[in-house]
């Protein structure tokens, strides 16, 4: 593995999956992989997961770890080429990106869909610059369109609580107030996908009319606008907002009954309920399902370190 930005740049999920229990039972044993290596965390968005599990699986791989939040602790960047910089970006990406790469092995980015543009978001121009210019490689700590290592903690967690050997999984829209990007719903159908066509799983995605997500994510997945008849007998609840892409960017409806509940979670197979957080209670969860057994959330989250440490291990190795 070079880059991490898709699941395009994965040759086996199952070695992924397999890669991040081994850290998760011996943290340290890869301690001299990153010795000497710097790893760059750089956020243009706020995190707490995504920030804190990738400091420590590079620590844990013995790397030295930087950290830098775009705009705030730095200049702010400019994306485009060619444009005359006499705005409020005091350095180009093409500088930035080829400086950075000189102190870092690796580079992670974290930079949001603006949900103003949709061709410009789906585009991935910030990942895309930054490979381009970095000269090293480059990890998706979540981007304009996916959210891989998140997708990767999730089939970590899907595998440690599975009962079944090919458990129904179920993608649920949750209703929220302000509009949020597709990407962690677009990477979760991804990755799904790609376990329900090796025969791991079946995946069923439900959410209101106008809330459809680009079909080169959804897939062949089975989707429909019924979500109790989505939730029967399913084995995994993953719950997320997501807000329009035919609309972009808009939010269509916060009817309240998407919100999860115990009663849906009753119509489940004693399903566990996923989602990657933050999450608003009682907006899109009750509280009754997030501190109940039959949460996962605290345990998904936790399984970040060690997806991050999987694919960054990949990354050393490669050389
Ligand atoms: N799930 C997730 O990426 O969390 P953060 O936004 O806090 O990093």
């Amino acid at each position: 593995m070079t880059n991490f930005l898709s699941l395009a740049d994965v040759t086996s999920i199952d070695a992924l999956i397999q890669s991040g229990l081994a850290a998760k039972a011996n943290p340290f044993a890869d301690q001299v992989l990153g010795k000497n290596k710097t790893i760059g965390l750089i956020f243009f968005n706020s995190s707490l997961r995504t920030r804190l599990s990738t400091q420590k699986a590079a620590q844990n791989l013995g790397m030295n770890v930087m950290t830098m939040n775009v705009g705030q602790d730095s200049w702010g960047l400019e994306m485009e080429e060619g444009v005359l910089m006499n705005g409020d970006k005091a350095e180009h990406v093409r500088e930035a990106a080829a400086v950075m790469g000189r102190y870092c092995d690796i580079i992670g980015i974290r930079a949001f869909a603006e949900l103003k543009d949709r061709d410009k978001d789906y585009r991935e121009q910030v990942m895309h610059q930054f490979a381009t210019y970095a000269g090293v490689p480059i990890v998706n700590l979540e981007s304009a369109t996916r959210h891989p290592l998140q997708s990767l903690a999730d089939c970590i967690t899907i595998e440690e609580a599975k009962r079944t050997d090919r458990p129904k999984v179920v993608l649920t829209w949750l209703p929220h107030f302000k509009p949020l990007p597709q990407a962690v719903a677009n990477s979760f159908c991804e990755w799904m996908n790609a376990r329900a066509q090796a025969g791991k799983i079946e995946f069923v995605v439900t959410h209101p009319a106008g809330y459809e997500l680009a079909p080169e994510f959804v897939g062949n997945a089975h989707v429909t606008h019924n979500q109790s008849e989505a939730f029967a007998g399913a084995d995994f609840i993953y719950g997320k907002n997501w807000s329009s892409y035919t609309h972009y960017g808009q939010v269509l409806t916060q009817d309240p009954s998407w919100a999860v509940t115990m009663d849906d979670m009753n119509l489940t197979n004693n399903g566990k309920f996923m989602h990657c957080l933050p999450v608003r209670r009682n907006l899109k969860v009750s509280d009754a399902v997030l501190d109940s057994p039959q949460s996962l959330v605290i345990e998904q989250a936790a399984n970040r370190e060690w997806s991050a440490q999987a694919v960054l291990k990949e990354i050393l190795k490669n050389g």
